[in-house]
């Protein structure tokens, strides 16, 4: 049988344990990745004891706690720490989510810290986004009409028009969808991914966009668009409980039928 291991220096090796000296008896073990390109090492996880007494309700209240009063090398991406920027996402017990709105409260035991899987890693917890946010560009997520009447004049949408953008407009670019997709993982380069096609339908189904067609045609590549398996990772694992595999779907019915 065929077996398949990680390259020698691709192997997580254990990393240092750093004690709680607070004396808690409400102590949590966190086993947080780490790899710092500028040392010439393994990835390693490194586990801290933490006072969860003396913390926020947040996995991203553990992060701060740590860097401020352990590690301050430790390296995350957050911003707003309200679901609302999609910076703080990262795999947490085995499943993509924000940080600033997962609950420490509701994993039982250990909690297992990643970045988001199947990217490069930067630094630690910060997975390298840019093939993602370039295949965001190709689809122009903007507004697009001939005549440039958005400039002179206001665009009105009737209330229909305006709730076909719901599940769609509060999507945050947060990855998660994306980096749990198979196909993405195995094709990320070619297949657009779940995040970046939920995007491509929410400016297609804008009433106000007058480049429809256009839009359509640059999505229907064969591995761009029919990538898609329906395997359904996606629609389970966003935070903001969205469902890009119906975006998806959505986008083939209307190019079988167009
Ligand atoms: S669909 Fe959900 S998981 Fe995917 S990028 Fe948007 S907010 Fe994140
Ligand atoms: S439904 Fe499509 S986009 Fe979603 S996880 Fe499956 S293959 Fe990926
Ligand atoms: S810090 Fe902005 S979504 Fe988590």
């Amino acid at each position: 049988m065929v077996q398949f291991t990680l390259p020698k220096n691709s192997k997580i090796s254990k990393g240092g344990y750093f004690k709680d000296v607070t004396g808690s008896k409400n102590i949590k073990k966190i086993n947080i990745y780490r790899w710092d390109p500028d040392k010439n090492e393994n990835p390693k996880i490194d586990t801290f004891e933490v006072d969860i007494t003396q913390c926020g309700k947040k996995v991203l209240d553990i992060l701060n706690k740590i860097k401020n009063e352990i590690d301050p090398s430790l390296t995350y991406r957050r911003s707003c720490a309200h679901g609302v920027c999609g910076s703080c996402a990262m795999n947490v017990d085995g499943i993509n989510t924000l940080s600033c709105m997962k609950s420490h409260k509701d994993i039982n035991g250990d909690i297992n810290i990643y970045p988001l899987p199947h990217l490069k890693v930067i630094k630690d917890l910060v997975a390298d986004l840019s093939t993602l946010y370039r295949q965001y560009e190709s689809i122009e997520p903007w507004l697009k009409t001939k005549e440039k009447k958005s400039k002179i004049i206001e665009i009105n949408q009737s209330k229909q028009d305006r709730k076909q953008l719901d599940g769609l407009y509060e999507c945050i670019m947060c990855a998660c969808c994306s980096t749990s997709c198979p196909s993405y993982w195995w094709n990320g380069e070619k297949y657009l991914g779940p995040a970046v096609l939920l995007q491509a339908y929410r400016w297609i189904v804008d009433s106000r966009d007058e480049e429809r067609k256009e839009r359509l045609k640059k999505v229907a590549g064969k591995l761009k668009l029919y990538g898609c398996h329906t395997i359904m990772n996606c629609t389970n694992s966003c935070p903001k409980g969205l469902n890009p595999a119906k975006a998806i779907s959505s986008l083939k019915k209307m190019l079988a039928t167009n």
